[in-house]
Order: C-alpha cells, then sequence, then structure tokens
C-alpha cells in the first residue's frame, strides 16, 4: 500500500491537522534547536508593506503563529480575517489571539474556494500551506480574484532539498511502520522553485526571499516527535498488533540513535517567501 500524501484533503481532516498538535511538535523542533537567530514568522512580517488600514484575509492560519510573534507590531486599523479549513485549527488560532486586542475574525475556508467578493482585500497571506492544495492554480486563481487590483500576497514555502535529512529518515521509517501512516512527501508541489511559476500566471511581479538555516539536536525525542508528527500514529492500533507496535517503535528509536553522529544530527532548512503583485 502506498504512503499518505499530504496533499490529500481526507487525511489532512481527519489525522494532520484535525488538532494543533502535530503542527506543534514540527515547530517545536525550529524553536528549541534552530541555530539561526531569525524567527520565521518575524522575518516573514518584515517584508510586508502595506497601508495602516488594510483590509487582510489569511488563509491555512494554523495556530495563528504569525500574529502571534508579531503582536506588537500589528497596526491598530489593520481588519484581519483569519481562516482555515479546519476547525481545529481555527479553534487553536482564536485561543491563541485572545489576549491580543487587534480586529481579528476568524472564517472556516478552503483557499480553492474563497467566499468572498472580487477586490475584496489589500493583502492576502498563505504561510507554508499551498503545497498541501490539491488545485493549487485553483487557489492562486481565487486569491487573485478576491485581491484589490493592487493588492499583494504574501506566501511562505520551503525550498527543494529543505530538511532533506528529515526526509530521508521518514522514508526508512515507512519500511518500520505501516507504509499507509508515514506522509512520503511533503512540502514538494509548491516550493520557492516551482511557486513563481503557479504566481507568475495571475500577477505581474514575483518576488523571492530566502532564509536558510540549520537545525542541530543532539536527543533521540525530538526527531522522534517530528517524524511521529508526519505519521498517523493514532491509527496505528488498526493495523498492528500491540506486541508489534512496540517492537516498531523501539526500531524507529534506534534507528534514530544510529543517526547521532558524535552525539548530534544536523539538518538543514529552506524556506522563504514569495511576495506576488
Ligand atoms: C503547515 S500548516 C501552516 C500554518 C501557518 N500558516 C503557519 O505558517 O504556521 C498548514 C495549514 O494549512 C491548513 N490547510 C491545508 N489545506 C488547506 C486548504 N485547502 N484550505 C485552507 N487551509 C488549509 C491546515 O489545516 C494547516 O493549518
Amino acid at each position: 500500500m502506498s504512503s499518505k500524501k499530504l496533499n490529500e484533503q481526507s487525511y489532512l481532516l481527519s489525522s494532520q491537522y484535525k488538532s494543533a498538535n502535530n503542527l506543534k511538535a514540527r515547530i517545536a523542533l525550529h524553536e528549541n534547536y534552530g541555530t539561526g537567530k531569525i524567527d520565521l514568522h518575524k522575518w516573514i512580517f518584515e517584508h510586508i508593506d502595506i497601508k495602516d488600514d488594510a483590509v487582510i484575509l489569511e488563509l491555512g492560519t494554523g495556530s495563528a503563529r504569525v500574529w502571534v510573534q508579531n503582536r506588537d507590531r500589528i497596526p491598530q486599523d489593520w481588519s484581519i480575517t483569519l481562516s482555515d479549513f479546519s476547525k481545529g485549527m481555527l479553534a487553536e488560532a482564536k485561543k491563541n489571539l485572545m489576549d491580543i486586542k487587534r480586529n481579528f475574525s476568524f472564517k472556516q475556508i478552503d483557499i480553492q474556494d474563497i467566499p468572498f467578493n472580487d477586490n475584496s482585500f489589500d493583502m492576502l497571506m498563505a504561510n507554508h500551506m499551498l503545497y498541501h492544495v490539491p488545485d493549487i492554480d485553483k487557489a492562486i486563481k481565487e486569491i487573485r480574484r478576491v485581491l484589490k487590483p493592487k493588492g499583494k500576497f504574501y506566501a511562505s514555502t520551503n525550498g527543494e532539498g529543505n530538511m532533506l535529512e528529515i526526509r530521508q529518515m521518514l522514508a526508512q521509517v515507512a519500511k518500520i511502520l505501516p507504509s499507509e501512516l508515514v506522509a512520503d512527501s511533503f512540502s514538494s508541489s509548491f516550493t520557492l522553485e516551482s511557486a513563481p511559476a503557479y504566481l507568475n500566471k495571475y500577477f505581474k511581479t514575483v518576488k523571492r526571499f530566502d532564509l536558510n538555516a540549520e537545525i542541530i539536536v543532539d536527543k533521540v525525542e525530538p526527531i522522534m516527535a517530528y517524524l511521529m508528527s508526519m505519521t498517523a500514529v493514532d491509527k496505528l492500533e488498526e493495523l498492528m498488533p500491540i506486541t508489534e507496535q512496540e517492537k516498531a517503535i523501539k526500531q524507529v528509536i534506534e534507528f534514530i540513535e544510529d543517526k547521532l553522529t558524535n552525539g548530534l544530527i544536523k539538518i538543514r532548512t529552506k524556506t522563504g517567501l514569495l511576495v506576488a503583485f
């Protein structure tokens, strides 16, 4: 049986993004072991150049991290709609913004079908999410439609070869655990390299900004948490007897231990931002 694709809508909604837990495990690896001094969401915010009374829509907001990390620099008069197609994510976003007094509203939206009129927004943002979308062209057409003619679209995503070391480990995990539970690819469809071709179809100007860094981990646990966040372990019971489950998980841990060279695992990250207008 084949492994999970991260743009399979049913998998994303019923397992991967049902709640914020998987995303939290992945963010934790960057936050706790990233060697770069720059926070991705603060860095994204520094590129935003839009008027002080802008009307804004964010798609696939997740845990609303871009707003939480930049809480002190959100202009008072921005009117911001945060959206996600997962109810669980939207609930987490709402909770995380509870004490930030700005004009936030929340709506459940699939980026491929945005329920707003043409020319409604000065700015749209979709961070690290377009690679999940089955019909990327449809999503970008929708973005262009609801954006005002002079509006700007910001989209962060990963570059090719991002976290290659994790991908290689995930391929090994798929040999130990039932492969249909393991995500076989992430961020391969909408990368920093492939995104301009999608965006140029609807936008005259597309600018790319890169942010490369390194994560250095000195323990098995955070790597295990990351790999499991890409694996539907909640469904493991259905596919493996309990005795085999324990053995298999132990095997994954041993495999990670083997990867620690001089006590360390180094992971290279390639990420960045596209600005289209
Ligand atoms: C990797 S997370 C990124 C979250 C956030 N933008 C960030 O940068 O931290 C991807 C998010 O996109 C959402 N998502 C995936 N497919 C979607 C779609 N078709 N429409 C709207 N949201 C979607 C997921 O529920 C998840 O919250």
